[in-house]
């Protein structure tokens, strides 16, 4: 068959690179995609958010199947527009994207369906947040309702960090219309774990945990970034939790969207906050994580393309969902001064050396330079990942890749995984 999947970063070069791997893919094009994603996907020039130049393409080249990987799109509507042309598509629909697109919604979705998260309260005016953070105990969490690069959570230790952050979101708009409508929510401490999951809009199917590390710099300290490592599975993620979080979250998730005419079909993110009081959900989000994807896919035994086809046609009680016994980790490569500013466009070397089978290389920031050599092209440049029997193992395989791979201004953190020595 023909697939088509839509977004440029790390996590589309993993699911390209598994959808690659499927005995059922004959053609694999990847709109627009990245230099790397070119050694497994015909690479078309199509951006992620012209939806119908997308639906043409997919329509005129007979594209059987289209993954989409990014959130704008989804958020968007771009599945929408494919279903309306009959074109077969995973991902959710705009309905149900909403359950990332908009905080306020899913806060007020798991208060209706008593799903365990921070107690919070909605506003759409400056005066009444301010009014509720006065009387509020710090620290505090500020969050714009819509999408924001990742970028629109502010974590406020004193009052007037929060008079100035509802300032920030609110009046002076600096995430645009995403701040319109803002979330002020209680701050938690714990252990964060991601976990992905599979959706046919009834049957959930949970895949291996993993740990995403926000921050720009060692120790958790400096700016939030997209994500600057993970691993999988996560310690924290013990056998107690699962049991918890399959009985109060995933599928009362599910069941909830359903409920409300929105049955969710394609990945759920479930970011949580293994508490003292027990797992609470953080933040959904409607696709895969990145750099989560990164050591999620390489572990997963199925084919990629029958699991997502079964989210689609609402057979997914029909997949056992099978992951291999060992763990992943990935160490982004950034380019020095990411994310705030950075120099692009350097030559990088030893690419050759990953067999896409123990040790992958996922591309994010890259392009080719007129002579078809490998440069950077953005903030987070690659993802260097290792598979191993376990998790300090597979930490030191993917520290030893990482001297393998060379460019000027290469910037990466020396901790990824360091919270598995305190499991
Ligand atoms: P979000 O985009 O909602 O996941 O927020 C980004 C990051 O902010 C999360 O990964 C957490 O590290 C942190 N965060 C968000 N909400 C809270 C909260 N209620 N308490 C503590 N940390 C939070
Ligand atoms: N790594 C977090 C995210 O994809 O949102």
């Amino acid at each position: 068959m023909k697939v088509l999947v839509v977004g440029s970063g790390g996590r589309e070069h993993a699911i390209c690179m598994a959808a690659s791997q499927s005995k059922r893919v004959d053609e694999l094009y990847c709109a627009p995609g990245n230099a790397g994603i070119s050694e497994v996907a015909k690479l078309v020039p199509i951006k992620a958010m012209e939806f119908d130049k997308l639906a043409d393409f997919a329509a005129d080249n007979d594209i059987d199947f289209t993954i989409i990987g990014m959130d704008d799109p989804l958020v968007g509507g771009i599945v929408d527009v494919f279903n309306k042309r009959g074109l077969k598509c995973f991902g959710p629909d705009k309905k149900a994207a909403i359950l990332e697109g908009s905080k306020a919604f899913s806060k007020d979705l798991m208060k209706k369906y008593n799903i365990p998260t921070a107690a919070y309260e909605n506003f759409d005016n400056a005066d009444d947040a301010t009014a509720y953070i006065k009387k509020a105990k710090m620290p505090i969490v500020l969050k714009a309702d819509g999408l924001a690069l990742g970028k629109g959570v502010l974590i406020c230790n004193t009052l007037d960090e929060a008079l100035e952050g509802v300032k920030t979101i609110m009046q002076d708009k600096k995430f645009g219309d995403a701040g319109s409508t803002m979330v002020v929510e209680e701050f938690m401490t714990g252990h964060e774990v991601s976990v992905l999951s599979f959706c046919d809009g009834k049957t959930i199917k949970i895949m291996s945990s993993s740990q995403d590390h926000k921050r720009a710099k060692d120790g958790d300290t400096g700016l939030n970034t997209g994500g600057m490592g993970t691993f999988s599975p996560s310690p924290f993620y013990t056998d107690e939790v699962d049991k918890f979080c399959k009985k109060n979250i995933y599928q009362a998730t599910v069941d909830a969207m359903a409920k409300e005419g929105r049955a969710f079909k394609g990945v759920i993110f479930f970011g949580l906050m293994i508490t003292e009081d027990g797992p609470k959900v953080l933040e959904y989000n409607a696709r895969f994580g990145d750099p989560e994807a990164q050591v999620v896919l390489p572990r997963m035994k199925n084919d990629i393309i029958d699991v997502m086809e079964a989210c689609v046609d609402g057979t997914l009680d029909k997949i056992d969902l099978e992951f291999e016994d060992n763990a992943a980790v990935c160490v982004v490569l950034a380019s020095d001064g990411y994310p705030v500013s950075y120099e692009k466009g350097f030559k990088i070397s030893g690419l050759d050396k990953f067999d896409n089978k123990e040790y992958y290389c996922f591309h994010a920031g890259t392009a080719f330079d007129d002579d078809g050599n490998f440069i950077t092209n953005g903030g987070r440049v690659l993802g260097v990942t290792a598979k191993g029997e376990d998790l300090i193992t597979a930490r030191k395989k993917a520290y030893d890749a990482t001297d393998w791979i060379q460019f000027d201004n290469k910037y990466m953190r020396h901790d990824i995984g360091k919270a598995i020595d305190e499991a």
